[in-house]
Formats: C-alpha cells, sequence, structure tokens
C-alpha cells in the first residue's frame, strides 16, 4: 500500500525535510554528492553480499539527514511566477510491484490523485501539490533505477495567471504545451503521450532526460569485477585518434601498483635484423580510475601513448610497460594506413553489449578468416552498462590477440549511457577530436583511410546537435566511398521500432552525399536493405545507399517483416567484411556467421 512505508515513517527528521526544502539553495548538498557519501560509506561498512540484500528501507537508515535532503529536494528544481499544482507523474509499475521508493512525495505532502498519462502502453499516475509562485525542488525516482522516470505538468491555479517557469535545473529539461503526440521525454527516440485526465488540459509539460532514472541507483549497484587488472598491462588497444597514416594511439590498464607506463616500438623489418637496434620509448599519459561500486577493485590506472610521426603503409612491432625494466608486455604490432589509393577490407560489427564469451568466439573467427582486414568498427553497445568498469573489464578481455594488433573504431550506442554520462567509453577509447565544436569530442568523428571516408555519430543526441557537422563532413571529402556508422538505425528491424525522427533528419544528407553504406546497430536482428533514395528503392546499387543492421553479441530480437528488407534474419549473430578492391573500384560486402558461412552478399561498382 502505498505510503505505509514503516520505515519511512518512523525516521523523525523527515518531518524537518519539508523546512529544510523550503531554505534550499546555495549550500545544499547536491544528488551527485549525496550518492557519492553515501554509496563510499555502504562500500566501506558492508560486504557484497549484504549490500545485494538490502532492502529499500535499510538503505535509507544508512543515509545522513543532508543526503536524504539533496535525494528530496534537489533532482529537479525549477521556479514558478504563480501559484500553481505541480504534478508529479509517476510509473505506475511502482505501485503495482513493490515499494515506492519516492519517500520524498510525501514529505513534500504531495498526495496521490486519479490523474492518468498515458504513453506507448506505459502508464503513470499523478502525484500532486499546490506551490506558491516561487522555488520547487523534487526528489529522486528511485533508489533502484527501475521503470521509467516521472515527468512533471505544471498547472495555475488562477485562470488569469498566465504560468513562467525558470531557472530549471538541469538546464536539458524542455517545457511544452501538455497535449497529445508531445513526448515526455526530451530524446525523440521516446513515443509520445496518447491520453490524459483533463485535469492537465492547458498545463505545462517538463520533458526530462529518460535516462536519469538509472543514475541514483543505491539497490543493486554494488559488484566485483571479474577480470582485475594486475600491476602488468593488460587489456591492450590500438586506436586512431588523429591521421591513420602518420599516428597511431595505445591504451592499456594496470592496478594502481603501476602509475606509469611507456610504449616501445620499432619498425618490423627492423627488428627482424639479426641485432634490431633500440626502440623508441613514448611515455604514457597515466589516468587514475575509481569506481566506487567495485568493491574487489575501485581503482585501476589506463594509460595512453600516441605515437605519432610514424611511416604510412608500415608495420610496427610494439610493447607496452608498466615503467619497470622487465615490466613489458608480449610484442604485439600494427600497420599504419597508405598514404595513397590502395586497396584494403575492414570489419564491422553490431552490437556486443552481452556474451562476451561467445562474441569472442565471433572475434576470432574473423581474425582467422580475414587475416587482412585492416580495423575493425563497432556500432554502439559494447557492454550493457556503460558506467560500469567491470563490463568495460570484461569486453576488453576478450578482445586481447585482436584490437591489441588491430584498429578498434567504436561509435556510442545507448547502453554507454547507461547509468550516466559515457565517461568510461571516453576514457577507455582515445579518438580524434574532430567532431562538432559544440558536442563533447570523441562523439562524433571521422576520419579517412585509402580512398574510404568513415563518419561516426552519436545517436544518443539529437540529431540537430550534429547533421549540419555531418553535411559539411561529408560534402568536404574527396574520398570514392563515403561509410556512416552510427547505433540507432535508419531502417530498422526489431519489432515496433522505427526511428522516424532520425530517418527525417538524416537522410536528404546521406542522399545529397551519396553516403555508400550505413553501418548500424540496436535492434539485434541482422537486415540489410537495397541501395535506397528518397527513401524508396533505388534502380541501380551506384545510386543509393544500403543500411544495415546487425548484431554480433548473445541478445536477440525477433525480426519484423520490413519491406526495405534485401536480406534479414533472426537470431543471428554475424560479423561483416567490407572489401574496396581498385581498378575498377568495387565494394564487395560479405557477412558471416560464427561459423564461418556467409549469410549475405552485396557487391557495388561504382
Ligand atoms: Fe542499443
Amino acid at each position: 500500500m502505498l505510503f505505509s512505508y514503516n520505515a519511512f515513517k518512523r525516521i523523525p527528521f523527515y518531518s524537518a525535510l519539508i523546512l529544510f526544502a523550503v531554505s534550499w539553495g546555495a549550500t545544499a548538498l547536491s544528488v551527485d554528492n549525496a550518492l557519492d557519501s553515501a554509496r563510499r560509506r555502504l562500500a566501506e561498512n558492508y560486504e557484497l553480499s549484504q549490500l545485494r540484500s538490502m532492502t529499500p528501507q535499510q538503505i535509507m537508515e544508512q543515509l545522513t539527514e543532508e543526503e536524504c535532503a539533496a535525494f528530496a529536494n534537489e533532482h529537479i528544481r525549477f521556479q514558478i511566477n504563480c501559484p500553481a499544482k505541480v504534478y508529479v507523474l509517476y510509473d505506475s509499475r511502482f505501485e503495482e510491484k513493490g515499494p515506492f521508493e519516492a519517500f520524498w512525495l510525501k514529505d513534500h505532502a504531495f498526495e496521490r490523485t486519479d490523474v492518468q498519462v498515458s504513453s506507448d502502453g506505459d502508464y503513470f499516475v499523478g502525484y500532486a501539490r499546490d506551490f506558491d509562485a516561487g522555488a520547487v525542488g523534487l526528489g529522486i525516482n528511485s533508489f533502484s533505477g527501475n521503470y521509467l522516470h516521472y515527468f512533471i505538468a505544471v498547472q495555475p491555479l488562477r485562470k488569469e495567471d498566465t504560468l513562467t517557469i525558470s531557472g530549471i535545473y538541469p538546464q536539458s529539461i524542455r517545457t511544452a504545451a501538455f497535449q497529445k503526440g508531445v513526448r515526455p521525454y526530451t530524446h525523440p527516440e521516446w513515443q509520445p503521450i496518447d491520453s490524459y485526465s483533463p485535469a492537465l488540459e492547458g498545463a505545462t509539460l517538463l520533458q526530462v532526460d529518460a535516462r536519469w532514472r538509472r543514475t541514483t541507483k543505491l539497490l543493486d549497484f554494488f559488484a566485483e569485477t571479474d577480470y582485475p587488472a594486475s600491476p602488468r598491462p593488460d587489456n591492450i588497444i590500438l586506436t586512431w585518434s588523429s591521421d591513420p597514416r602518420y599516428t597511431q594511439s595505445i591504451l592499456w590498464r594496470t592496478s594502481e601498483e603501476s602509475r606509469q607506463g611507456a610504449v616501445a616500438y620499432m619498425k618490423k623489418k627492423d627488428y627482424r635484423h639479426f641485432t634490431p637496434g633500440a626502440p623508441v620509448i613514448k611515455e604514457a599519459q597515466s589516468l587514475r580510475h575509481e569506481s566506487i561500486h567495485l568493491l574487489n577493485q575501485p581503482v585501476i590506472y589506463t594509460h595512453t601513448a600516441t605515437l605519432t610521426d610514424l611511416e604510412p603503409d608500415t608495420s610496427y612491432v610494439y610493447a607496452v610497460g608498466d615503467g619497470s625494466s622487465d615490466g613489458w608486455s608480449a610484442l604485439n604490432e600494427f600497420t599504419t594506413a597508405p598514404d595513397k589509393e590502395a586497396p584494403f577490407s575492414f570489419i564491422y560489427m553490431g552490437d556486443v553489449q552481452v556474451g562476451y564469451p561467445r562474441w569472442r568466439s565471433l572475434l576470432e573467427r574473423a581474425w582467422q578468416d580475414q587475416p587482412n582486414a585492416r580495423f575493425y568498427m563497432l556500432a554502439g553497445d559494447n557492454v550493457n552498462r556503460g558506467v560500469d568498469r567491470n563490463e568495460w573489464d570484461a569486453f576488453f578481455a576478450h578482445t586481447t590477440g585482436v584490437f591489441d594488433h588491430r584498429v578498434v573504431v567504436p561509435a556510442l550506442g545507448n547502453h554507454e549511457y547507461i547509468g550516466g554520462d559515457p565517461t568510461l567509453f571516453e576514457d577507455f577509447f582515445v579518438l580524434p577530436e574532430n567532431g562538432p565544436e559544440n558536442i563533447a569530442p570523441e562523439h562524433c568523428f571521422s576520419f579517412e583511410y585509402s580512398n574510404a571516408l568513415f563518419v561516426i555519430v552519436d545517436t544518443n543526441l539529437l540529431p540537430e546537435e550534429y547533421v549540419g557537422w555531418l553535411d559539411e563532413t561529408l560534402g568536404q571529402s574527396h574520398a570514392v566511398w563515403k561509410f556512416v556508422m552510427m547505433h540507432h538505425p535508419l531502417y530498422s528491424s526489431g519489432i515496433n521500432r522505427d526511428n522516424v525522427w532520425l530517418r527525417d533528419t538524416l537522410l536528404p544528407v546521406f542522399d545529397r552525399h551519396h553516403v555508400d553504406m550505413v553501418l548500424q546497430g540496436h535492434d539485434h536482428a541482422y537486415l540489410r536493405t537495397g541501395p535506397m533514395r528518397d527513401n524508396q528503392k533505388a534502380e541501380r546499387p551506384a545510386d543509393g545507399t544500403y543500411y544495415v543492421v546487425s548484431v554480433s553479441g548473445t541478445k536477440l530480437y525477433k525480426l519484423a517483416d520490413r519491406p526495405y528488407a534485401d536480406v534479414a534474419y533472426e537470431h543471428l549473430s554475424t560479423y561483416q567484411v567490407i572489401d574496396l578492391q581498385l581498378n575498377p573500384p568495387r565494394l564487395v560486402y560479405r557477412s558471416f556467421d560464427v561459423d564461418g558461412n556467409m549469410k549475405d552478399e552485396v557487391i557495388i561498382e561504382k
């Protein structure tokens, strides 16, 4: 029963919270700081098994007054210019299935109303309270991260008032008139509101970021890494952060016993001499990472070195070291890009996300069957929860022997954002910083390799944020072949999925610059279109753009019947090899399963 949460009732300081709420201001603890202090205290005082069995009540009992006040008031704030009723529209499943964690609603005297909103089969219940003109502070969605995040409606109490909402925090919240067809969340991937109670007619909607539901987790938050780092370098990967002809970036990790690192490298042909000369030593930049939730190894160091002034089309051998004379890794190698048009091939894979050992088999199959592929492109959702270092530990552990020999080019999927900002993605890959100026570096970037352009975009962002840059980047390139890699597909394969918002914005750009192939993920079922132009099948392959959705991990979705599909499969993980030939220019695209069986093939002649 709602609000019969005894543990909450018997904690005496809640009555003081309302007073505290009224006086919140510059000195209040932020939700981020409250989470940090609460998580540290829990990690220090309890074993993993105890933390995993804690109920919301037990979690609440561990919190200080200041932390509770932050969780109750500081999640969302805004100012209203007139008296108004504020509706917090909560996912109804919180009531049906378990303890209601939004303790602050009661303490702020919010009352459950009959007001309901539905959106795409999800139902939201209105909790309402009248506010005078001035400050409104709202609390967290939950400690569990379950279900959808609430959104907000504000209705002036007097008909003659014109409501103005200002000082909104976080600033990414958007306001809109509450009506059918408007989305409750800021990202256009979300479905719109399809019905609502009459009381909300004329109200102002505050659209929130749906991802915030998982940013305040204290329940089921702690874990251990199955792949702890040691003082010796491991999880070594190659990326590009600059021109592939002349530079090579190398990343690895160690435990906190090794806080510095270096790369030793030389040309492979020099190393083959009977008495090879001394290698070049390049010092790495070392960065401390703390993941409070990993009880068995909260701290690791990552080390990054970008080798410059390399010779094009040249193989090098390298080792990474922990700073001690005998602390070098085994010898690996890389090859720089050619500085003239040359044939080459590369691998593209869709979502990894879950099932790393099985994915490793597919990766090994690609590595063994396509030894000449020069780099590997991953279309996002490389891990399941982007904020969890233990997932990245496991992911990288399964790339050993491949990504330390071949460059990996990753895109950001929605799962890289799960739990918070994708800072681990940003830190664990060093990528070109040539994207749009208005967004964080490494989210969108491009590079050229031989006669091909590769543009990688982060479709978690609003398309308006990068479409201008994408248009310009595709337009300025003189490459023969143009590829775009992005996570959310323009042409979906999964059931109930259709990213119209993405197609509306990007399709004209891809058509205008005749992108040859768009490499995508997200839907976990294989689909390849024929050549598409103007949202219709083009007559000749050379006239249109091919769109591919593929999956490489073990999470597989059912396939929808799509008129634009040329080839489609469900329950199939694949890797793709794209072979770019010269004289005449020819693209040979092939898709293979884990056993090496060819599942799809396309040949495009320019
Ligand atoms: Fe996804």
